[in-house]
């Protein structure tokens, strides 16, 4: 049996999953940081790869861009693959000026104006939150590499492009430290179906001051989010 787009016999995909938007970035953590792994997603060209990190089975599918094709990925992963941890990671823009580029995040929880969160709910609001248990311990993993990293909100919005200047004021004022597109889905889907997800981003960009990372710090930041994350497994 396999799902609607997820191609992989049931048992090929591992307890813990890593999450980023790109599926060629988990090609390439699959290609770099992985042993024995194999591709068990083409469908869509959005790769999924299981493999080991320091002997612990572990795997890395694509979510792509955006709360919708994520909600697709998360459903199928935890109603027919059965995996329990998802970990999103991914980058995020910062839309507070102190944060700088290559800072690590990991998100307690996730704001949003996703409909999904808003509808299900009777138009009340639910608060989107990381599982404790994998926060805790990403933070703890982050201590032990030494990689510097802050614990707070960010905001998941399914508008990439908006052309009002003061549209991020109120949420910088209530603590939001960056924007993405995807955690908010992943971490209500999750609580829902029964399994527990941590998001760990890298800030690419700064939306207040228009920093953006250089390809080289980009990578390095990068590498540091996926190895907290390949610890969890
Ligand atoms: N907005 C939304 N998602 C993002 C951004 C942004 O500025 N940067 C990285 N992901």
């Amino acid at each position: 049996m396999s799902s609607i787009h997820i191609e992989a016999k049931v048992g090929d995909v591992a307890e813990t999953i890593l999450l980023p938007g790109d599926p060629l970035r988990a090609k390439h953590v699959a290609e770099t940081l992985l042993e024995d792994a194999f591709c068990f997603n083409k469908v869509r060209n959005m790769f999924g790869y299981t493999g080991f990190y320091k002997g612990k089975r572990v795997s890395i599918q694509g979510s792509g861009m955006g709360m919708g094709s994520t909600a697709i990925y998360v459903n199928e992963l935890i109603n027919t693959y059965k995996v329990k941890n998802l970990i999103r990671v991914g980058t995020c823009g910062a839309i507070q000026e102190k944060l700088n580029v290559g800072q690590v995040i990991l998100a307690m929880s996730a704001s949003g104006d996703s409909g999904a969160n808003m509808t299900h709910f009777g138009g009340l609001h639910y608060a989107a939150t990381a599982d404790f248990d994998l926060l805790q311990r990403a933070y703890q993993k982050a201590l032990e590499l030494k990689i510097n990293t802050l614990q707070g909100s960010i905001f998941s919005t399914n508008t990439f492009y908006d052309d009002d200047p003061k549209r991020w004021d109120i949420w910088e004022q209530h603590g939001i430290l960056g924007v993405e597109m995807e955690t908010q889905i992943l971490f209500t889907l999750s609580k829902r179906l029964g399994a527990k997800a941590l998001s760990i981003l890298t800030v690419s960009d700064n939306i207040r001051t228009g920093a953006s990372a250089s390809s080289k710090d980009r990578e390095q930041s990068y590498m540091d989010m996926m190895k907290i994350a390949l610890e969890l497994a």
